[in-house]
């Protein structure tokens, strides 16, 4: 008898820009379309379906997604001439910010969708599809967001776990609180469940993701420490990460969790800009360089060994030579063991865009090269210290070659090292032989007692 022909399954092409909110969502996306028969394709020429995820947290980033529409444009014709089809749809927070603006400037967009919006992607792709220019605007609750979606399915040891949104905090550079909204956390049972879930399918770091991480609380007062407590506590967890970070959340609870929880990794992302106090000010931060660092020294007191990264904008409206000069002076100070740093990009409705004293490019692009210089130099200094020491490596996989493996260090450094043995998921001591500016190698420890 023959085979009852299987339908062609539908090719899906995501591509993801900016945070790690970014990158959460972009794996929710693709979860919640596989059940419709996508499968995912790494050549945007043969997709069914395109989705950009979209950042418009600088103005590179929202360029980005004009020119790649015109590349996308170019592949849809084609397959248009071919007699097949290719819906593209916006993503993300250009999507959210600029919705009406890119169905006029880009007609080959079929579909714009917001963070928000992300469970209705199955109807709003239908829709789509039936050609009738559907858009969506972000008018769904965080939390509607959040239940529809289905718990992801791991591809390994490590995963993001999304538990807060949004932003009431308003620095002046700022899009996201108008891109993503007022902050919210999920319910502290929900964030449980998909945790349970997580471990039970073999994931054994979480990293905890939201746009103001620390600032979650849940319901009956309990804080972002109490959370991780409770998620220490799970059986198969084993490391738990968090980002992005505010200094003005770091409360005590948190900052001596630093130093008894053996699971939270001594790794921390905490977001400073600027070592101005004028300038901190002016992006109204909240907080000056003394906070940051009274901070950071506690945090050391708890936890000596924990690994520090921050992100910095320089060329701020007004910032002067001088004022550029604290931020490295705080740099030298702090001694950090990564970090971003930008040039400021205005962007439009942001009150900082309509400052006067606008930085010239030149001055941004000079003061960049000389902090990331700095930054570059710290940050080899860090991994080169590692090396001659035992960590406890946790394996994600394998290596280049046979007998290699890679794997994430307590302090978020990618590790190459030779084991013929280790299983993914499982933690073992690497002896650190090598380094680099962006990661590490070594041997197992056994294997180089041998
Ligand atoms: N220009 C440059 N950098 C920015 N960031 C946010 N907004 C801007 C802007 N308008 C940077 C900040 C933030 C990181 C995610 O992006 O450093 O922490
Ligand atoms: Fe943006 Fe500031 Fe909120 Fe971070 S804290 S998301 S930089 S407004």
């Amino acid at each position: 008898m023959l085979e009852p022909k299987r339908p062609e399954p539908k090719r899906l092409f995501i591509e993801t820009y900016g945070c790690q909110m970014n990158v959460y969502d972009s794996e929710r996306m693709r979860d919640v379309l596989s059940p419709l028969g996508y499968a995912m394709t790494e050549r945007p020429d043969e997709a069914d379906l395109v989705i950009l995820n979209t950042c418009h947290i600088r103005e590179k980033a929202t360029e980005k997604v004009y020119s790649e529409i015109g590349r996308l444009r170019v592949h849809k014709e084609r397959r248009v001439a071919e007699g097949k089809a290719m819906t593209i749809a916006i993503a993300g927070c250009v999507a959210q910010a600029e919705g009406e603006e890119i169905i006029k400037r880009a007609p080959a967009v079929d579909l714009v969708v917001g963070p928000q919006a992300y469970h209705k992607l199955p109807e709003l792709i239908a829709r789509a599809a039936r050609k009738t220019g559907e858009r969506l605007a972000a008018d769904f609750t965080a939390q509607e967001k959040f239940d529809a979606l289905p718990a992801r399915a791991p591809d390994g040891v490590t995963a993001f776990l999304s538990i807060q949104e949004g932003c009431d905090k308003f620095c002046t550079f700022c899009v996201v609180p108008y891109t993503r909204g007022a902050e919210f956390s999920r319910p502290l049972a929900d964030v449980l469940r998909e945790a349970h879930a997580l471990a039970e399918r073999g994931v054994r770091e979480i990293t905890l993701l939201g746009q103001n991480v620390n600032a979650y609380h849940g319901e009956g007062g309990a804080g972002f420490a109490d959370l991780l407590r409770r998620l220490a506590a799970i059986e198969g967890v084993d490391r738990l990460r968090y980002t992005t970070s505010h200094p003005i959340e770091m409360d005590d609870d948190l900052i001596a969790l630093h130093g008894e929880e053996p699971k939270l990794m001594p790794y921390l992302h905490l977001p400073v800009q600027s070592g101005s106090d004028r300038i901190l000010k002016a992006m109204n931060r909240k907080h000056d360089g003394a906070f940051y660092r009274d901070i950071i020294g506690r945090l050391r007191k708890a936890r000596p060994d924990i690994a520090l990264s921050t992100d910095f904008i320089v060329g701020f409206p007004g910032e002067t030579e001088k004022e550029f000069e604290a931020t490295m002076q705080l740099v030298r100070d702090v001694n950090f063991a990564s970090a971003f740093s930008f040039k400021y990009s205005p962007r439009p409705g942001t009150p900082a865009a309509a400052m006067m004293a606008q930085v010239d490019e030149e001055a941004k692009t000079e003061r960049l090269q000389r902090l990331q210089a700095l930054l570059f130099e710290q940050q080899r200094a860090f991994n080169a210290d590692q090396e001659g020491r035992v960590l406890p490596i946790l394996v994600t996989g394998d290596g280049r070659r046979p007998g290699q493996k890679h794997g994430r260090s307590p302090y978020l450094q990618a590790v190459h090292f030779d084991d013929t043995r280790a299983q993914n998921g499982e933690i073992v001591p690497v002896r650190i032989l090598g380094s680099s500016q962006n990661s590490l190698s070594g041997v197992r420890e056994e294997m180089a007692l041998a």
